[in-house]
């Protein structure tokens, strides 16, 4: 088959055509007046499909459905939307090769990593209905005699996702079965250059949102432009705003929704290093660090963008590194053989290329580039530079296979230069020794959500609470007490005796027989 047939049958088999209704308010597909906009291939620059975007009537029409669904869902039994979740990643199951082709077609991800990222979604479904048993609130002791106190979790209402296109549908599920087991209706405003990922998976929704007879708890709005996403943002009926994307966009979503006291939920930039100590095992740092800093050709949050070597080891890891991506097999990411496949678009393209000629103008040394394939798609080389940690360029977040190498001699040192930035997604030391990894992983350690030893800064599970600090914007994602964040906290006191007694033991004077 070419590779043109091979797009269309997976595009077919998930029920996309030519031309797709990108805009579902829970029970149907709309048509909208909005001209069409394409869906590119990254690794060949050709149009996949188009896609119609939201309208004024199309968004009035969604965000009414979305109220009224919040309304209905937020009176079914925890366990019960929990149940809604389980069906919903039974049919993901079910679909995952062909929702991974998707992801890689689209995104320009390797298929393999298009299957994790689908499993990730699985994987999320799986906590979500566990979870959805487990909306634990906490039985307190009042300071009164007969009162009893307590704290509840309820919905919130309607939930806003907005999603980056490096993960078109893993990040979605994070947020959106927390949220559906939570009582609140979702709505998905998914990258203008992913959507038929997104449409392809509220298919999966809608079908089984139908079967089960569920409300509209699930729509989707595709757009090309960031229009009525900007609306939805400061829409005061959208009770949380979860935002996936740069710090300099998530910024203003933040400032946005804090203006009308909603919440917003923000996982932004990163700019993660990876620390090599003098006693670390180089064989398993060596795959950590490629499958950081090339997985997903550096477009990751998690990506490892800045690599610091102690002396001891420098020279020996830098050969080695070299060596394994000399083995980095760059082209279509569907093809089996190929471990890194296109940046997202042309945009992406030359940001990429500004900065590798931005860290050679600040003097930095050229140690690897890489070979670039043959075919017509957003492809660049991954590149390895030796640079300071403080360069302009360091300190921001290139989207791509840029590896930033810094020599270090002592750990404090390194540590600190980590922290150094105005992220704090993710963090890893490879180290044999535990005074160094108690040291990392200490209040003057690494300041990151994320601080791993001996496991590389990408690549987490789903069962830990994601996200980081400063520019990385805060929020906290998928495992863990996430869930709290998609529910209101309610503290409750039950008076069951036949006094009044005031907290801080006030006497207010007024006794119960004055109002007799
Ligand atoms: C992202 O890049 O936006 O930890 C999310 C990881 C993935 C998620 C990344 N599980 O790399």
């Amino acid at each position: 088959m070419s590779s043109c047939d091979v797009s269309a049958s997976i595009l077919e088999n998930l029920g996309l055509q030519p031309l797709n209704r990108g805009v579902f308010d829970g029970q149907q597909w709309l048509e909208t007046s909005t001209r069409p906009f394409q869906s590119i291939n990254p690794a060949n620059k050709q149009a996949l499909a188009s896609v119609q975007g939201v309208d004024s009537d199309a968004y009035q029409r969604l965000l009414d459905n979305s109220r009224l669904a919040a309304q209905q869902w937020r009176m079914v039994p925890a366990p019960v939307r929990g149940e809604l979740v389980r069906k919903i990643g039974e049919r993901l199951r079910a679909n995952k090769a062909l929702l991974g082709k998707l992801v890689s077609l689209e995104m320009g991800k390797i298929y393999a990593e298009g299957l994790g990222e689908v499993q990730e979604m699985i994987d999320m479904a799986d906590f979500a209905v566990g979870q959805s048993r487990m909306l634990y609130g906490k039985s307190l002791h009042s300071e009164r005699p007969q009162h009893r106190m307590y704290e509840q979790w309820q919905p919130l209402g309607v939930v806003a996702v907005v999603t980056a296109f490096n993960f078109p549908v893993a990040v979605w599920a994070w947020n959106a079965f927390n949220a559906l087991i939570a009582g609140n209706a979702v709505i998905w405003r998914p990258s203008e250059k992913t959507p038929l990922c997104a449409i392809a998976v509220q298919k999966i929704c809608a079908e089984v949102m139908a079967q089960e007879n569920a409300p509209a708890v699930l729509s989707l709005m595709s757009e090309a432009e960031p229009q009525f996403v900007e609306q939805l943002i400061a829409e005061p009926d959208v009770a949380l705003v979860s935002f996936t994307g740069s710090s300099k966009v998530g910024r203003r979503v933040g400032e946005t929704v804090a203006a009308r006291m909603g919440r917003s939920l923000l996982e932004l930039s990163g700019n993660n290093a990876l620390i090599v100590d003098e006693t670390a095992d180089l064989d398993l740092a060596l795959p950590a660090i490629v499958f950081g800093s090339v997985g997903t050709a550096g477009q990751r949050c998690t990506s490892t963008r800045r690599l610091f070597l102690h002396d001891a080891i420098y020279d020996a890891l830098i050969v080695r590194l070299i060596k394994a991506y000399r083995q980095i097999n760059i082209g279509d990411p569907l093809d089996e053989s190929v471990l890194m496949g296109p940046l997202i678009d042309e945009a992406a393209q030359q940001r990429f290329f500004t900065a590798v000629d931005e860290v050679e103008a600040a003097g930095g040394e050229l140690l690897f580039k890489g070979e670039l394939p043959a075919q017509s798609g957003y492809y660049v080389a991954p590149v390895i530079m030796a640079a300071q940690n403080h360069w302009p360029v360091v300190q921001q977040e290139t989207f791509g296979p840029l590896l930033h190498v810094i020599r270090f001699h002592d750990l404090s040192d390194a540590i600190e230069q980590q922290n150094a930035v105005a992220q704090g997604l993710s963090s890893s030391l490879f180290t044999n020794h535990i005074r160094h990894a108690e040291l990392f992983l200490s209040a003057q350690g690494s300041d990151c959500g994320i601080a791993n030893i001996n496991i590389g800064t990408s690549g987490a599970e789903i069962g830990g609470a994601f996200g980081g600090e400063k520019e990385t914007g805060g929020g906290r994602e998928a495992g863990s007490d996430a869930w709290q964040n998609y529910m209101r906290r309610q503290t409750t006191t039950i008076n069951w005796g036949n006094d009044l007694p005031l907290a801080q033991g006030i006497n207010f004077g007024i006794e119960k027989k004055h109002g007799k």
